[in-house]
């Protein structure tokens, strides 16, 4: 027997010298639900030990996690229903608290990077990242009411523009919409490949934000399909995105890898709410061990090929590694 692996695996000193893959806090981006209010801390029942906050808690709670290491946050509203319409136009209102929170941590913390949601569906009153008309989302009336919600995130003061609702031809707009404005230097991580998943119920309940009716399978991608990432990726590409998303990661790790293969910009990945739910559930029976399991989940998400990873477990895993 002349070829023996295991002699690369004999000391921690070798298995750590030829490793291959490398995870650090620096990797990952805390998403953080807002809502409207002081002094509110309330937990996501199906994602315990998440929150949604008001901006003076919050504004604590990053500082701590700033203390931890974690500098790279994304921010999501919980909007009151009264304040939802079909048009979402409270997502560019001037009293909009969210675009309220984004100036205030961006004055108190200049260095840390803040990413925002740009869809309807926190905003509308049918649940959907599109506007409803007759039961169908329409695409090109959807365009300048996201534009409209980028522009107004950018003057509040947000780095990086993540659009999450999946219309056709929304990097173009917003880019253009950004760029005519002055914005050029505001980012934009696209969600490229977002597919029309089950793993994102925990989300829309911390925000109350699931379809009044339907599902998004019109237009979010089918879990069976991986060749059609390419052509959102082209499109992403052309339209001006500076960061490639898939969303969710764990279960879509083949389409982080593919992409990764085929395009120089950086490869994000959105480990969503239900696989890290799923992780919590088991954790909370004792069926699996967080703190070996979560870093597992997160380095598969890395040797696949993200450069950076959204997870709700970034605070937990810069704890675990500052013990
Ligand atoms: C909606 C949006 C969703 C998530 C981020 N932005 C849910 C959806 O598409 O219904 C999910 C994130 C998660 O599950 O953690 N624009």
């Amino acid at each position: 027997m002349f070829s023996r692996p295991r002699r690369n695996r004999k000391s921690a000193a070798i298995r750590n010298m030829i490793q291959e893959t490398h995870l650090g806090v620096e990797h990952l981006i805390y998403p953080l639900f807002l809502v409207n209010g002081k002094n509110v801390k309330d937990e996501v029942a199906s994602m315990p030990g998440n929150y949604r906050w008001s901006l003076d808690l919050l504004l604590k709670e990053i500082e701590e996690c700033v203390k931890l290491g974690v500098v790279s946050f994304d921010l999501f509203p919980a909007v009151d229903e009264a304040l939802k319409d079909q048009k979402a136009s409270y997502s560019y209102a001037d009293d909009n608290f969210y675009l309220h929170a984004i100036r205030k941590i961006k004055e108190t913390f200049p260095d840390i990077m803040l990413m925002s949601d740009v869809a309807m569906d926190p905003y509308s009153s049918d649940g959907h990242d599109g506007v409803v008309r007759d039961g169908k989302i329409l695409n090109d009336v959807t365009l300048p009411i996201l534009s409209k919600m980028a522009l107004a995130q950018a003057q509040a003061g947000v780095d990086i523009i993540g659009p999450s609702d999946m219309m056709d031809g929304r990097v173009a707009e917003i880019r253009q919409t950004l760029d005519e404005n002055k914005y050029e230097d505001v980012s934009i991580m696209s969600y490229t490949a977002k597919y029309a998943s089950a793993f994102y119920g925990p989300f829309r309940d911390a925000l109350d934000s699931a379809p009044k009716s339907g599902d998004k399978k019109t237009y979010q991608m089918n879990p069976a399909n991986k060749r059609e990432a390419l052509i959102e990726a082209d499109l992403d590409q052309a339209e001006g995105a500076d960061m490639l998303m898939v969303k969710p990661a764990l279960a879509y790790l083949d389409v982080i890898h593919l992409l990764n293969e085929n395009y120089d910009l950086p490869i994000t990945a959105y480990n969503v709410s239900g696989e890290c739910a799923m992780l919590y559930a088991a954790a909370q029976n004792g069926w699996l061990d967080y703190n070996q399991a979560m870093p597992e989940m997160l380095l598969s998400m890395r040797r696949a090929g993200a450069s950076a990873i959204l997870t709700y477990f970034a605070k937990d895993f810069a704890k675990l590694i500052k013990s």
